[in-house]
């Protein structure tokens, strides 16, 4: 069987989509391995996750720098340390700067709750929720320097349901978006993906 793929992903918060690809990622049929979680801050339930699973962690805090690109080139050596293939942004609340994604150019993939290009941003499922629409989901994207604007991986479609408050519907949308990011991630990992025109295709 080839190298398993080498995935660094990165979190900020309850780290349930990081969840879905440890277990994923048990199968050596996978073809991924999850080799660092890091965060942009410390005491989570993602990290809490990743040490569970014996998975080696780092912490790189905005704050603890002067200058944004600072945080983001201390970001990108910490995360070019474990020599990934791809990386993984699974509900990572920053946005990642140039020299990261210099680095990793066209290998960091991000999931956003909310059918792209609408409801882009940090509040996707409330914006979806307040324009009224009836369907939305999450994507799959290959992270560019936009927010939320790279080529399309993969999406997925859940219904709004009348009584639905943001905490509902992101809770519907959350269970699509792992089964989502599992199954893409893995065919990446085994197919590898070719992008033209941002049309991203599974296979090289
Ligand atoms: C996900 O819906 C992600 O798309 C969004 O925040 C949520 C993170 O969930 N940015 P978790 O931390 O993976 O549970």
């Amino acid at each position: 069987m080839p190298q398993p793929s080498r995935l660094v992903v990165l979190v900020s918060g309850a780290g349930t989509n990081l969840q879905a690809l440890i277990d994923a990622s048990a199968d050596p049929a996978y073809g991924a391995e999850i080799v660092a979680v890091g965060a942009d801050r410390s005491d989570i339930e993602g990290l809490a996750r990743a040490v569970r699973a014996g998975i080696p962690t780092f912490v790189v805090k905005v704050k603890d720098f002067d200058e944004r690109a600072d945080w983001d080139a201390a970001l990108t050596d910490q995360v070019a340390g474990y020599a990934p293939d791809a990386v993984v942004l699974a509900g990572f609340m920053k946005l990642v700067g140039s020299a990261f994604l210099d680095r990793f150019e066209g290998r960091v993939l991000n999931t956003h709750p909310a059918l792209c290009p609408s409801f882009p941003g940090t509040s996707g499922p409330a914006e979806a929720l307040a324009y009224g629409v009836k369907v939305t989901g999450a994507t799959l994207f290959v992270v560019d320097a936009g927010i939320d604007t790279g080529p399309i991986i993969a999406q997925t479609t859940v219904p709004v349901a009348d009584d639905d408050d943001v905490e509902s519907l992101h809770e519907r949308i959350k269970v699509a978006e792992r089964n989502m990011l599992v199954e893409s991630v893995g065919r990446m990992a085994r197919e590898g993906i070719s992008v033209q025109n941002r049309r991203v295709r599974f296979g090289s």
